[in-house]
């Protein structure tokens, strides 16, 4: 190699120094960054933000100004005529040389020291709720409150909406950064879309928890609820839903949960929310397939049938296992039967649910309208009673204020009817979707919506008191709490239990 004075390394340059040692700093950054983001055990986009995209950024910037500094230097030698190479000798006898050396490693040291420091330092901000600011909170808030008084309070918002994996490690980060983009410059929707064809399926989440063959026998449920007339008058439902599963003592599969661990169930939804279901197909064990439609519909056509046919699982039941937004009606009833609304109260169901169903712009507007319209209703229409029960009143006022701080969120605007879940046939469609009484198989057999199906009646009646209720273990037949004609039998619940009407 020619030792010619007049050439020289092109890396030999300070900047060229500077700008390789924020590349190597940048790139230990980024290192130590993952591997934190990997085992963390919740989701940030912020803290993403730092990993992909500060840290990478330090490291480009060197690498910029590191070849910024070769090309100026070439472009001097060029001028001057003089002659450059490109190696990286080390050459430990020359001091000056030496002497560069120790500068460079010098400044890579407290580079990457500081980067270290400021990169986790940044990291931790993002981690802390201030950090979030008001937008961010604005933006998740319905489903970060509906998730702290869920049984899942404690599962990680990870679990259930990334689950293991790389590639959904990948797609969610840069999810992660698209809404936070859409969180800066306020392009988000309101309410936020629901994302039920991005979840993961269940076996890769849910089942990670909860074991599908697990029996779950029945499970009693009791639930007073109170009619909208002056009394409040009080009906109580007791009964026994049969989840089922694998029963260990029988080694039968039954129940509800039967449809999890029998035949592979396929079906075709007409919407994006998976409301209108008209063609469902079950595959049993013995390879024999039963087709079930509603009358007059159309065999559908799959362009793709692996992504057109969506598999039943967990979620098209238990589709709010974490945000439950739930209806007025049914709080109100809650709070009646546990005495945080007093019944004596006249006209209060309907009351209560009228102010909670009104609209709102914001939530302080909301809270202040509800105790001076409930305050009102009672100064006029009841004086006597709000002078004799103010405590019942003020009290009334505070459950109410705190139903709608859990429940509606109208800067979001989301609340129930923002809102379907799957789990009942009661406030939303629910089993009807497909246990309507009118979807039929090839051979002509109905899919079945007998009462006694998924649950035992086992006593109903106009008390609070379920000794005094007319009851059998065995199961009793239905009775409406308001006469309505037998129409339930006709129509689906839905068709009156609105959200108009609290549900
Ligand atoms: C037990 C599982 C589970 C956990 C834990 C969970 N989610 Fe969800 N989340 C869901 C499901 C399922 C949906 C889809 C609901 C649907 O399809 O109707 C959803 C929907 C959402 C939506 C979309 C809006 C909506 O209401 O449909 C947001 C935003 C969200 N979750 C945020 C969070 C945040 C933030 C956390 C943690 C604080 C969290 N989730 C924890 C299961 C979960
Ligand atoms: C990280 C573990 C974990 C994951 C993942 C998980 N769960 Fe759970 N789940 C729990 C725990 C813990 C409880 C509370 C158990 C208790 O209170 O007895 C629970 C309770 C439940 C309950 C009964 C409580 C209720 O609300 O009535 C249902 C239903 C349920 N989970 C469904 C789901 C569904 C559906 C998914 C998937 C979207 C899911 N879980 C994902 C851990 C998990
Ligand atoms: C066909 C609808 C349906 C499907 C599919 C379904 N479930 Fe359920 N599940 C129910 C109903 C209904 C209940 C009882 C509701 C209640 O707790 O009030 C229930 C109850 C539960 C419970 C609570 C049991 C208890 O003792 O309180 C858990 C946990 C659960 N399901 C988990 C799952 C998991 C996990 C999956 C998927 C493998 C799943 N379910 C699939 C309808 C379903
Ligand atoms: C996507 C359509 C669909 C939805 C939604 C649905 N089911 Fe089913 N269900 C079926 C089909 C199909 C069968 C099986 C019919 C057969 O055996 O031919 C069935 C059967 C059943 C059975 C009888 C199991 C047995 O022991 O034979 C029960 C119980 C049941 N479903 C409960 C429910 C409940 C509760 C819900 C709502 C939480 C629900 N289903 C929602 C399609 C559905
Ligand atoms: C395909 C299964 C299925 C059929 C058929 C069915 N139900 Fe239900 N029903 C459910 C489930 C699931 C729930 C929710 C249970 C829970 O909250 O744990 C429910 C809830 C109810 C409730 C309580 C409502 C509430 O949430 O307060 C009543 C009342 C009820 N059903 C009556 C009926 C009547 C009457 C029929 C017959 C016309 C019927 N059900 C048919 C599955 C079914
Ligand atoms: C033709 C309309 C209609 C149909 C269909 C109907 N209901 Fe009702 N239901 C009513 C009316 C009206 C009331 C009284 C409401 C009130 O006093 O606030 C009522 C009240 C109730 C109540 C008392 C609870 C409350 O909080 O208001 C329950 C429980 C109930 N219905 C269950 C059902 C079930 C389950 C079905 C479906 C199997 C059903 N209803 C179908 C009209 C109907």
């Amino acid at each position: 190699m020619n030792t010619n004075s007049n050439k020289q390394s092109v890396f030999r340059h300070p900047l060229g120094g500077i700008g390789g040692a924020l590349f190597i700093a940048g790139l230990i950054l980024f290192i130590i960054l993952v591997l934190i983001d990997i085992t963390a055990a919740d989701e940030n986009p912020y803290r993403s933000l730092v990993t992909f995209i500060f840290a990478p950024a330090i490291s480009i910037s060197g690498f910029l100004l590191f070849w910024l500094s070769t090309w100026m230097q070439i472009k001097k030698a060029r001028k001057k005529g003089e002659r450059y190479q490109f190696n990286f000798t080390f050459d430990n006898t020359d001091p000056h040389y030496m002497r560069n050396i120790g500068i460079f490693l010098g400044i890579l040291f407290v580079l990457v020291i500081l980067t270290i420091f400021s990169g986790t330092k940044a990291y931790e901000a993002t981690d802390s709720v201030t950090f979030c600011g008001e937008t961010c909170h604005e933006v998740m808030e319905p489903q970060y409150v509906t998730y702290q008084n869920s049984a899942h309070a404690r599962v990680h918002c990870v679990e259930c909406h990334i689950g293991p994996g790389a590639t959904f490690f990948v797609k969610s980060k840069v999810d992660g950064m698209r809404q936070l983009y859409a969180t800066a410059v306020n392009s988000f929707s309101r309410p936020i879309k629901t994302p039920v064809h991005n979840l993961r399926p269940a076996q890769e989440t849910c089942e990670g928890c909860h074991w599908p063959q697990k029996f779950y026998g029945e499970k009693m449920i009791t639930n007073t609820y109170y009619k909208s007339d002056e009394e409040n008058s009080p009906w109580t439902i007791k009964m026994l839903v049969k989840i089922g599963g694998g029963n260990p003592r029988t080694g039968k599969l039954e129940g509800i949960h039967w449809h999890m661990l029998g035949p592979e169930i396929k079906y075709v939804a007409e919407d994006y929310q998976r409301q209108e279901i008209n063609w469902v197909q079950v595959v049993k064990d013995d390879g024999d397939t039963l087709i079930y439609r509603m009358p007059d519909t159309d065999e559908p056509e799959f362009e793709n049938p692996e992504t057109d046919l969506r598999r039943f699982d967990c979620m098209d039941c238990h589709n709010r296992p974490s945000h439950s937004f739930n209806p007025p009606a049914k709080l109100i009833n809650l709070a009646l039967s546990t005495r945080n609304i007093s019944p004596e109260l006249p006209s209060v169901r309907e009351k209560g649910l009228e102010i909670l169903n009104a609209e709102y712009e914001t939530k302080d507007q909301a809270i202040q309208t509800i105790a001076a319209d409930f305050n009102a209703f009672y100064d006029e229409e009841y004086p006597e009673v709000a002078k004799g029960k103010s405590t019942e009143i003020k009290q009334a006022i505070e459950e109410l204020q705190t139903i709608y701080q859990q429940n509606f969120f109208p800067e979001m605007k989301t609340d129930y009817r923002a809102r379907t879940n799957n789990l009942s046939h009661f406030v939303n469609d629910g089993c009807f979707r497909c246990h309507n009484g009118e979807m039929e198989n090839q051979h002509g057999e109905k899919l079945t919506n007998d009462c006694t199906t998924c649950h035992l009646i086992v006593a109903q009646g106009p008390s609070e008191d379920v000794e005094q209720l007319e009851s059998n273990i065995n199961g009793i037949e239905f009775k409406h709490p308001e006469d309505i004609d037998g129409a339930w039998m006709e129509y689906k619940c839905t068709e009156c239990h609105t959200p108009e009407s609290g549900y």
